[in-house]
């Protein structure tokens, strides 16, 4: 893989022979990051925390410097505090060490500006010369727009417009004679565009004033280590590659399911709903890593053009079975862990004839040599019984039973796969009971990260915001993958513009499921109705 330079990328992290079989050198080069957006929920939530986690673990640079830009009037020494309280409320290693802190907070830095303001950019290219100046950096640049999405485009023409982020020299230029260039990256939070034509109209702006080298459009589940496990896992082992396709699997079911309600982002969930806010990005993309074809080798463009294989083989709902493939109702008043909730239409900044959905399951085919005949079963809501995120790949079964009756209790197999919480993996299977009769039971095989490893893992933006000071980009969607899942749900959601139409003349209704179930009873039809069940996750 070539770094924006059109250098290959191990020239710029060099391997530190003194640790050779001990674990992967991964010190970016010495950098400043700009955080747009930084008085926010996801830059006092996250981001800080996870900077600072990153240096309490030395795996940032010595010489690094984080600059918060928001609108309000505060000086350098108030949003110090500000983070200080954020990280001490939030990050990972708490709480936080204050030796530690104050060099951290040394080379923290806040700069007043309007998104939409040229003079604002103008002035925070002097402000980051001087900073890069008196604390010798070399110009290497982050830029991450934890904005309003309605803000990305603005933020980017306004980084051009200011030539604070040059694209880099194209691809097969000649190499410059000396040190590399310094980089410039753009790292942009989600949503992506709201359907297939705003995610177009936002990638041909990006694409205006930046290189896609350049751009990392962020989805945090890429981030956790149990998706990634999933590469380690089917890749790394060569028993399970050749069981992982339509030979072997029967169906395949994903599940997201979140305890919470919208919480205080009732505005926000308004415009978005379920399969927006959910299976559009975090749930096609862990679909899209399970069922990829192996890549010709572990560079970013080779793993991302087999994601987009998958997203591009996702057959479409059929118009006509529509309701046999999709789901999505509302939680009504329920409870959630023993205390009573209000219904959706009830939370704050929520109309209280809203037709949103929070809570979505699908059917999705995939049409290619190893997943036709495979059903992709996929759900996702807020305010069910637990959160809970697994893959469960369901076997097929063996395909003579000798045991007569005695098997009555044999399950096809199931491997489960949590990505969270109790991140692990386990394989469920048949086996003899002790005793003289030949009695069957089903017993399960685990791996549990937490007792294998006795480490607790990092939070998902502490690896992405490492990855892009690396300018590894594999885990960082590309343009053409996000369009393309785009292409699929905007389908879905085009189809229930229809049906809202009808919903205003009375004709539709929109079904609810109770605060504290597992939605609704549309949703286990639609598994019935294939002579199958979800499973109790
Ligand atoms: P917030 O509304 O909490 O923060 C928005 C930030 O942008 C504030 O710092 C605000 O500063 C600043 N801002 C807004 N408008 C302007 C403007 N015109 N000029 C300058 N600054 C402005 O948003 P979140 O932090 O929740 O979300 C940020 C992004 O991250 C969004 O794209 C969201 O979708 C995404 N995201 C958030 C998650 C979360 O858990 N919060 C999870 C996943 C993604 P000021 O103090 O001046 O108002
Ligand atoms: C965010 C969604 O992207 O992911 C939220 O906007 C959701 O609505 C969250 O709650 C779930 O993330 P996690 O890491 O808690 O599973």
């Amino acid at each position: 893989m070539l770094d924006e330079s059109g250098a290959p990328r191990s020239a710029t992290v060099m391997p530190n022979p003194l640790r050779e079989g001990l674990a992967e050198e991964r010190v970016p080069e010495p950098a400043v990051m700009v955080i747009f957006g930084a008085s926010g929920d996801l830059a006092h939530r996250k981001l800080l925390p996870a900077l600072y986690s990153l240096t309490r673990d030395r795996l940032l640079p010595a010489r690094f410097a984080i600059v918060g830009f928001a609108r309000r009037a505060i000086s350098d020494d108030t949003f110090r505090e500000e983070m200080r309280a954020a990280c001490n409320e939030h990050a990972r290693r708490r709480p936080i060490d204050p030796a530690l802190w104050s060099a951290f907070a040394r080379n923290i830095f806040y700069h007043q500006g309007e998104y939409e303001d040229p003079a604002a950019f103008v002035a925070l290219k002097q402000r980051l010369a001087d900073i890069e100046k008196s604390l010798g950096l070399h110009g290497n640049r982050v830029f991450y727009l934890a904005t309003p999405p309605s803000s990305f485009a603005s933020v980017i023409r306004s980084l051009g417009q200011a030539e604070l982020a040059p694209k880099p020299p194209p691809p097969g230029a000649p190499k410059p004679l000396g040190a590399p260039p310094p980089f410039a990256r753009v790292i942009i939070e989600k949503p992506f565009g709201s359907d297939l034509e705003t995610a177009r109209a936002l990638n041909r702006d990006v694409h205006e004033a930046l290189d896609e080298r350049q751009i990392y459009r962020i989805d945090h589940y890429l981030g956790k280590e149990t998706v990634q496990n999933l590469l380690v896992f089917r890749f790394a082992n060569g028993i399970f590659e050749p069981i992982w396709n339509n030979r072997f699997v029967d169906h395949v079911q994903i599940t997201g399911a979140e305890s919470i309600g919208v919480e205080a982002r009732g505005g926000y969930f308004e415009q978005a709903g379920s399969l927006r806010d959910m299976v559009q990005n975090h749930l096609l993309q862990v679909l899209s890593l399970f069922a990829m074809e192996p890549p010709v080798a572990f560079d970013p463009d080779a793993v991302r053009d087999e994601k987009l294989k998958v997203l591009k083989a996702l057959r479409y709902i059929p118009a006509s079975d529509f309701e046999q493939y999709v789901v999505r109702a509302q939680y009504a008043a329920g409870s959630s862990g023993g205390q009573a909730v209000r219904g959706y239409r009830e939370e704050a900044n929520v109309s209280p004839t809203s037709t949103t959905e929070t809570f979505v399951a699908l059917k999705l085919n995939i049409d290619s040599w190893r997943w036709a005949g495979v059903p992709f079963y996929v759900r996702s809501g807020k305010r069910l019984p637990k959160r809970v995120t697994e893959i469960a790949v369901h076997f097929k079964e063996a395909p003579h039973l000798l045991f007569g009756r005695r098997g009555d209790s044999i399950r096809p197999n199931v491997l489960a796969i949590r990505i969270q919480p109790d991140e692990g993996i386990a394989l469920n299977f048949g086996s003899k009971l002790p005793g003289p009769a030949m009695e069957i039971a089903p017993v399960s095989m685990e791996f549990r990260y937490g007792s294998s490893f006795g480490v607790e893992p990092p939070e998902a933006y502490e690896r992405l915001l490492l990855d892009c000071l690396l300018g590894d980009m594999t885990l960082f969607t590309r343009a053409d993958e996000v369009e393309a899942s785009w292409a699929w749900v905007s389908r879905i959601h085009r189809r229930w513009a229809e049906d809202a139409a009808q919903q205003e003349s009375g004709r539709a209704v929109l079904p609810t499921y109770p605060a504290g179930s597992w939605g609704p009873a549309a949703a286990e039809k639609l598994m019935t109705a294939d002579g199958r069940a979800w499973r109790l996750p």
